[in-house]
């Protein structure tokens, strides 16, 4: 709408979005802080395995007289120990989206972070398994909260043209916890005192009251306000939230077309009582792009897809799986350095996620990992003792990594940030956070006795397996993933009514919900500021 005060079309009013201040970024950015501790309670576990000092204690062995084969946790304790962490966090995810709309993004993650301190409290306590494994499922319920509304309250208040990139900072924690989490198991790896493992895990109650502070003096999400009907509550966090005057056009238009949304979707999603609207995430049939159980099964499958890429094969079991290659002589070390490229490669995702979309980066992102993963695979296979081979195995483990932490990693949580239309939006990304941890789990679960020499010895083998499940990942990128960059969550849901998966990123803006359900009129006129700061 050059040269005028008129939004003359619903397409110009769509458009039209308030100039971000710098605290407000902020505001936004604060709340990736939660994806320290998922990464740091997630990543402390690998070294912390593979200390002498807990397998002595844990093991009740004799580092003196027993062979060093046979100083190592056995398969199924491993399994156990580090599975029973992404349990817990599978029910907390499940049932945080309720929650987060009962009672709000806010005070849910407040509550798991404090959930998560019990279970913190309880494991630096433990000195044998029973305490340790409750400790890690009442931690992993706790982080359960955290992760499902983190991502939630993040895409709900996040301007649009930067949510992708402020999600993918989100992500970009998560790698910074993986990797402090190593820093400090390298530090504290030879103590000969239960300060080995105490201090790895102690340390993570830190990260979850700065979490807790930080929430406590940000404001709630708007559309949560707009869920309960409180349109006034909902424009005053969002002129905070935007930096904007409460009574600006900006606000005005925002919030109207986030409450014309959530009308427009209540008139076609029926509601009920309590497991009613639970049945609502399941409601349509598969073959409709935009029905709600194509877009739950779209978003549990994307998480799936995402741990079948068989990162946590590094990050849970790299430092054992190196210590297994035999020639390594500081598997600490290599651990640490594969979470090191998982840190410095992330941020470049906070560009391409914007610059390039999210399906060619989910594309690419594939397809770089089957290509690695095949060539650590037949390298291991073909040539696995020899030093020179193993360095260059190593080398496309990072390289894979890189792949990983540039596209699959920030890429899935972005999307299921925006696929869900308000009414069903909190429930669908908890059921898909769970499902990123059922996977997770899974896949804690059963990878010791596919690899460790006395069970399965697959080795490097495995690498077969995570290229091919990549192989599924691009597939399925290509048939399923619809594009979502530049648009707005209320036109993410109009444009996945309105196209298909591969013809999305031709999809522009037309129309808006506000005028479809009448809120206000098509011609909208407003003061002259809208037109400079058209975008
Ligand atoms: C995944 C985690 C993984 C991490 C690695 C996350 O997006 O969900 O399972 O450990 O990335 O950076």
């Amino acid at each position: 709408m050059p040269g005028g005060g008129v939004i003359s079309s619903p397409a110009d009013t769509m458009r039209v979005e308030a100039p971000v201040t710098f605290k407000a970024y902020l505001m936004c950015a604060f709340a990736a802080f939660g994806g320290i501790f998922f990464g740091y309670d997630s990543g402390y576990i690998s070294g912390v395995l593979g200390m002498s000092y807990f397998i002595q204690q844990y093991e009740n062995l004799d580092p003196a007289t027993t062979p060093s084969d046979l100083f190592v946790i056995p398969a199924s304790r491993k399994s156990l120990i580090v599975s029973i962490l992404s349990a817990g966090t599978f029910f907390g995810a499940l049932i945080a989206g309720d929650l987060a709309d009962w009672f709000g993004r806010r005070t849910t993650i407040i509550s798991g972070c404090g959930i998560f301190i019990i279970g913190v409290v309880l494991q630096t306590a433990a000195s044998s398994l029973g305490l340790l494994v409750a400790g890690r499922l009442i931690a992993g319920f706790g982080i359960g909260f955290v992760s499902a509304i983190i991502v939630l309250y993040m895409s709900e208040i996040a301007p649009r043209k930067v949510r992708g990139a402020i999600v993918s900072g989100y992500q970009f924690c998560i790698t910074i916890g993986l990797m402090l989490a190593s820093c400090v198991d390298y530090g504290t790896q030879n103590r000969t005192d239960s300060g080995a493992y105490r201090i790895p895990i102690a340390l993570q109650m830190l990260w979850a009251v700065i979490l807790a502070i930080g929430l406590f003096l940000l404001p709630e999400s708007p559309r949560y306000f707009i869920r309960k009907g409180q349109k006034e509550k909902a424009r005053d966090v969002l002129a905070r939230i935007r930096g904007q005057p409460a009574d600006s056009e900006f606000v005005t238009l925002e919030l109207d077309e986030i409450d014309a949304n959530n009308q427009y979707e209540l008139l076609h999603i029926p509601q009920g009582g309590y497991f009613a609207t639970w049945f609502n995430c399941f409601r349509g049939s598969l073959w409709e792009p935009n029905s709600n159980l194509r877009r739950t099964i779209l978003g549990t499958s994307l998480q799936m897809m995402q741990q079948w890429t068989g990162v946590n094969f590094v990050f849970y079991f790299g430092t054992t799986f190196f210590q297994q290659l035999g020639t390594i002589q500081d598997p600490f070390l290599l651990s640490m350095i594969t979470t090191i490229v998982n840190v410095v490669s992330t941020p470049l995702s906070f560009y391409a996620i914007e610059k390039f979309g999210r399906r060619p980066l989910l594309l690419w992102g594939a397809l770089g990992m089957v290509v690695c993963q095949f060539i650590v695979a037949i390298i291991g296979v073909t040539d696995g003792h020899n030093p020179k081979a193993i360095s260059s195995m190593i080398a496309f483990i990072c390289i894979y990594i890189f792949f990983f932490a540039t596209t699959w990693g920030p890429g899935a949580w972005v999307v299921i940030g925006e696929i869900y239309p308000l009414p069903i939006r909190s429930r669908g990304v908890a059921l898909s956070t769970s499902s990123n941890w059922l996977w997770n789990c899974i896949i804690a679960v059963i990878t010791p006795y596919m690899v460790d020499s006395d069970k399965g010895n697959l080795g490097p083998k495995v690498f077969f397996l995570w290229g091919s499940l990549c192989t599924c990942a691009f597939i399925y990128t290509y048939f399923l993933i619809p594009e979502t960059k530049g648009l707005t969550l209320e036109q993410v849901d109009k444009m996945m009514e309105e196209t298909t998966p591969r013809t999305s990123a031709k999809w522009k803006p037309h129309s808006t919900f506000t005028a479809e359900i009448g809120l206000v009129d098509e011609k909208t006129t407003v003061g002259p500021t809208v037109t400079q700061q058209e975008v």
